[in-house]
């Protein structure tokens, strides 16, 4: 690996300011939702009865903007909010979900109880112990089996709330059966699971698998996507997994990439057309002398045909840590932009390291992803 001066590439990619990745949902929207759905659960913990009306219209909005964007690949800002863990993961999840429901065909109305059951979908989680769900040591058996009843409590919260169709209520039932009958709470058989339940313990996967938690990096795009189609293999419904893959970034706007030539460069834009090969900046030779100007080049043109991607070096996208600002959990970045995020090349993703840290094995830690 190259060692980079990040002041200098800073500089160097300060003409790409302006630029910033396309995501498939506004900050705005995202922040808000997030924000509201929050104060929903919020309230359902403390009256035991979920009051969804508040987050009704921000589920309509995600459908508009997932059906107004559908050029627009997911990458890093979509998948990697700042927000806490749980609001903004439910937010990526019904973000997903439309996506997926949308490629297979869902109408819009379809999408809309999609969306409705994928933003709720861990509601049952507020009628938990608290500290079960953050406890860091090995869970006991009465604790997993606790944890294990979210989905029935959520469904049953659900089920009885005004406005709540009941297939939406049912994707809170069964977002964690799979398949292959191996899943909770009624270890279900593949055909007793719905259509929208299998989209989101898709979207579900994704996006806990493409975080960074406490206790491990977050993956790249393609090893989740390596992880969803080869080790979840019979457990998640492949047209969905297909469906959710056709959208995702290999190499996302605003990561860096290494050449096969040892170049470095940052990624521009993605291209549903030609994912593997982006438009990119390059922004060194090949020995990792920084060049005078980055050089914008569209790889799929065929005059670059012999350039070709080596790896991923920087999950970092766009963030508000990569511009030195404490992150706040309500409002992500207003000023992120491609300069600041190859400000954030730091080792700390390498792809060797992240792939020691994300053992396959453990990713599903039973205090966190498994419940
Ligand atoms: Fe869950």
């Amino acid at each position: 690996m190259i060692d980079l001066g990040v002041r200098a590439v800073d500089v160097q990619l300060a003409q790409f300011a302006s630029l910033r990745p396309r995501e498939v949902l506004s900050p705005q929207l995202r922040s808000q939702a997030t924000a509201t759905l929050r104060k929903v659960l919020a309230d359902a913990r403390k009256q035991g009865q979920p009051s969804t009306e508040a987050i009704l219209p921000y589920v309509d909005r995600i459908v508009d903007q997932v059906l107004r964007n559908q050029e627009v690949m997911v990458g890093l800002t979509d998948i990697r909010a700042h927000d806490a863990y749980t609001h903004a993961h439910s937010v990526n999840v019904c973000m997903l979900a439309t996506m997926i429901g949308r490629s297979l065909g869902y109408t819009r109305n379809s999408l809309l109880i999609l969306g409705i059951g994928a933003i709720m979908h861990d509601l049952g989680k507020v009628y938990i112990d608290p500290e079960i769900l953050t406890q860091r040591s090995p869970l006991t058996w009465d604790q997993y089996q606790q944890v294990q009843e979210h989905p029935v409590l959520g469904y049953q919260a659900l089920d009885r709330t005004p406005g709540i169709p009941r297939p939406a209520a049912m994707i809170s039932l069964q977002h964690h059966e799979r398949l292959d009958a191996s899943g909770y709470p009624h270890a279900a058989e593949a055909a007793q699971i719905g259509a929208f339940s299998r989209i989101v313990a898709v979207a579900d996967v994704y996006d806990a698998i493409s975080s960074d938690r406490p206790y491990r990096a977050a993956l790249t795009p393609l090893e989740c996507l390596r992880l969803l189609s080869q080790e979840e293999r019979g457990r998640l419904w492949p047209d969905a997994v297909n469906a959710l893959a056709a959208r995702i970034a290999p190499y996302p706007e605003g990561s860096t990439v290494e050449l096969e030539g040892g170049e470095l460069a940052v990624v521009i834009r993605c291209t549903a057309h030609s994912p593997l090969r982006p438009e990119v900046a390059i922004f060194t030779d090949n020995e990792g002398n920084l060049l005078a100007e980055p050089v914008a080049k569209r790889l799929s043109d065929a005059e670059h045909e012999q350039l070709t991607i080596r790896e991923l070096l920087t999950l970092e996208g766009v963030s508000d840590t990569a511009a030195g600002a404490a992150p706040d959990p309500d409002r992500p970045s207003e000023a992120a932009n491609l300069g600041e995020a190859a400000a954030a090349v730091r080792p700390v993703i390498l792809p060797e390291e992240q792939r020691q840290a994300a053992n396959l094995s453990s990713m599903f830690d039973p205090a966190e992803d498994g419940r």
